[in-house]
């Protein structure tokens, strides 16, 4: 009898977990110290049937977890950079946040502290890049990569992933794709598309900023342990986020105006 060989396929994309693979079906990742919670939360969505996130499959021999590879495409594309994308993207975050409804917000170890002072409402994602979406054409699937996690609020979320698909940041370090979008737009676009109500609205641009200064100081504390966080530190992310902090201050009006 001839045993199938599946081969295992680095799957690149990520900046931070160093052997995700692909084999066959699935995909594997090492896991971290939030991964108990990250599955617990991943059977809650699975048992209320949200269908934009890998359904847990186990963990393997080694010590890896087993999820369900999503067929589509991660990263910018012409596709998913258009507004119906985005406004689709704001659909599937709030579907997800609905989605962690009944979670406990106590009682699990996240990766991470809210980081909005206001109290917690949902579980979020909290780190909805550009990688961590997979995409068929202009329609958004699923969010991959749940590491980070944790209870916050809607608007951090909101928040955070605008910083990426507005996005929030100086041209210069903008995806060519984005360079020349009007993010006030998008940021109001998502909104709408999210339905965030007007008073959480008011709190985007104070909460934007807070997130920067955070952000910046969790990050470089991250990258004295060493490994990713240390690369996309030695890469400039804290030059990033200190820029993307002063587009903000400069264009601060306009997105406002959005917003109003
Ligand atoms: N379940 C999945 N289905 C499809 N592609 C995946 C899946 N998980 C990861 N990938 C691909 O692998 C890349 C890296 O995985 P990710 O889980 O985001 O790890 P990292 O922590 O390195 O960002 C993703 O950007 C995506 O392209
Ligand atoms: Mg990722």
């Amino acid at each position: 009898m001839v045993a199938t060989v599946l081969h295992e396929i680095p799957l690149q994309g990520g900046d931070v977990t160093d052997g995700v693979v692909r084999i066959g079906d699935t995909v594997r990742r090492p896991t971290c110290r939030s991964s108990p919670a990250v599955h617990a939360l991943l059977r809650h969505l699975e048992a209320v049937g949200f269908e934009g996130a890998p359904r847990l499959v186990g963990v393997d021999a080694a010590g890896r977890e087993i999820i369900t590879f999503v067929p589509g495409t991660a990263g910018l594309t012409a596709d998913s950079v258009t507004d119906q994308a985005l406004e689709r993207l704001a659909g599937l975050l709030r579907g997800f946040h609905d989605a962690t409804a009944g979670f406990p917000l106590a009682g699990h170890r996240w990766e991470g502290g809210s980081n909005d002072d206001a109290a917690p409402e949902v579980i979020g994602h909290c780190d909805l890049t550009p990688d961590n979406a997979i995409f068929r054409g202009d329609r958004p699937v699923a969010l991959i990569d749940f590491d980070l996690a944790r209870p916050t609020t809607r608007l951090f979320d909101v928040v955070t992933t605008l910083r990426h698909w507005a996005p929030i940041a100086d041209p210069v370090d903008r995806h060519p794709l984005l360079r020349d979008v009007d993010a006030g737009a998008r940021v109001r676009l998502f909104c709408d598309a999210y339905g965030l109500p007007s008073r959480e609205r008011r709190r985007l641009i104070p909460l934007a900023r807070l997130r920067f200064g955070r952000s910046y100081e969790m990050m470089r504390a991250r990258a004295a342990e060493g490994g990713g966080w240390a690369r996309m530190w030695a890469d400039g992310a804290g030059e990033r986020i200190r820029r993307a902090a002063a587009w903000l201050d400069t264009h601060e009006d306009e997105v406002h105006a959005h917003l109003v």
